[in-house]
């Protein structure tokens, strides 16, 4: 059965049109034009006027499943997945993460197996090295051969996912070999654990300090280490979860020099602030990620890099843990309230509520960062992230007209809070394609456990 959505606008990162798209019954778009026919009775029609028509999007940063902090985020392959595709999203990036003392392939083998018989659209994933030897350092070739060809790692929980400076820059060196790309959680971990155990010592042991832990220069510092040690490994960096002003003066300084440094930054850092933390009866623990929401004047940075494109691409860093019975293993002690938040179905919603609708930035830009630059960046352009021939038919049909409110009574992640509860939102993805097949009609979810596939990505040519 082929696709044809007929009579909607069609975005991608450079232009909005009038047009029809057709994708054959293998799932890739073959036409895009006015008065495109429908081949054949059997093909799947979507009325689209008034609507946009724009590719799927891709979050470059979600952790399903997780493992972390002695509790495991609480959206599974299935649960996390259909959240994303109701919210538009029909890719997913998600960090393989293991412990210390594990090699890699120990970790990604299993790791693969979590999504196998649950998605319920495509998906890839960025190894992440927590610990440094030689087996880790003869395994990054062949993780890059299994087609995952970049890799994460963190300057932060120490003890626990951190490297420190040497077996940093020996991991960047390998995974440079390999013809890799390198991700990174940059904020420096040491200042972070010196900040918060003089916190706890002086008996300040609720939510409103998590953020004084990790100040901004502290990511700021890190971002620079970061950047020199890649400069030095003479590799890309991308540097995750972007938070603040001070950061991101440190990556434009790396471009303007000529280096090739990505930035990404994630929804609730465009929206949230640190007030959060000081809400009473322990809600600030809804808002503990890491790094920590900042500054209203942070946002209007990181607003100003969108606009500019000095910030490359938005994601959410899903990683949800319920206030019921998972953020409380911290109650007592600030650092052990598992650190993130959900954001993966409400991303491309509050981008159109709060940029595109209010005028900050067109609905191009939005499929820029949400879309075309994650695929272009992770070695999937062509085939996501594009309403263009020959790309897979990964299309989210965008009704601005619908109005609304996010809340977790209507959520589909399996978390018990909403960060947005109760905000405004305007419209939604109302009909929602992967390789030509439809996941969400109306709004409603009608996909099927098991039909998303791992993307494998080819190695870098730098
Ligand atoms: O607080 C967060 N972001 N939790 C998930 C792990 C990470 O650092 O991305
Ligand atoms: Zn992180
Ligand atoms: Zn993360």
């Amino acid at each position: 059965m082929g696709l044809l959505i007929k009579n909607g606008t069609v975005v991608t990162a450079e232009v909005e049109f009038k047009a029809d798209v057709y994708a054959d019954d293998a799932g890739k778009i073959r036409s895009i034009g006015l008065g495109l026919d429908k081949a054949s009775g059997q093909d799947d029609v979507v009325d689209a006027e008034g609507q946009y028509v724009m590719p799927g999007a891709i979050d470059p940063h979600t952790h399903i499943a997780l493992p972390f902090m002695g509790s495991v985020s609480c959206d599974d392959w299935y649960d996390g997945l259909v959240a994303a595709v109701c919210g538009g999203t029909t890719t997913v990036f998600d960090f393989v993460i293991g412990s210390k003392g594990q090699g890699l392939l120990e970790v990604l083998e299993p790791w693969m197996a979590k999504a196998s018989g649950k998605a319920v659209c495509d998906y890839a994933y960025h190894m992440a090295v927590v610990d440094w030897s030689a087996r880790i350092e003869s395994e990054i070739a062949e993780v890059v051969r299994r087609g995952i060809s970049s890799f994460k790692t963190f300057t932060a929980y120490k003890g626990a996912l951190m490297l420190e400076d040497e077996p940093l820059f020996r991991c960047m060196r390998a995974i440079a070999a390999a013809k890799g790309i390198l991700t990174i959680h940059a904020v420096n971990g040491d200042v972070l654990n010196a900040l918060a155990d003089r916190f706890v010592c002086e008996g300040r042991t609720g939510t409103d300090v998590h953020h004084l832990c990790q100040p901004a220069e502290a990511e700021a510092e890190a971002n620079y280490r970061a950047i020199k040690l890649a400069e030095l490994a003479a590799m890309p960096l991308y540097i995750v979860h972007t938070t603040c002003d001070a950061a991101l003066k440190e990556q434009q300084t790396a471009v303007a020099r000529g280096q090739e440094v990505y930035c990404e930054t994630c929804i609730q850092y465009l929206l949230l602030d640190d007030a959060s933390y000081s809400l009473p009866d322990f809600e600030g623990a809804k808002f503990v990620l890491s790094p920590p929401l900042r500054k209203v004047s942070d946002q209007a940075a990181l607003w100003k890099g969108i606009q500019r494109g000095t910030v490359h691409t938005l994601g959410t860093d899903h990683a949800p843990f319920r206030f019921k019975d998972q953020k409380p293993m911290g109650k007592d002690d600030f650092r052990k309230i598992p650190n993130g938040i959900p954001g993966i179905e409400e991303r491309v919603s509050l981008l159109y509520t709060y940029g595109v609708a209010t005028g900050r930035i067109s609905m191009s830009k939005l499929v820029e960062v949400c879309c075309s630059a994650p695929a272009r960046i992770f070695n999937l352009g062509g085939r996501k992230g594009s309403i263009s021939i020959g790309a897979d038919a990964d299309i989210c049909v965008y009704d601005p007209r619908w109005e609304g409110t996010f809340s977790a009574k209507t959520q589909h992640s399996k978390c018990d809070y909403n960060c947005y509860e109760g905000w405004p939102r305007r419209g939604r993805p109302s009909s929602v394609f992967v390789r030509g097949k439809r996941v969400v009609k109306d709004g409603q979810f009608c996909g099927q456990a098991g039909f998303g596939r791992h993307l494998e990505r080819p190695a870098y040519k730098y």
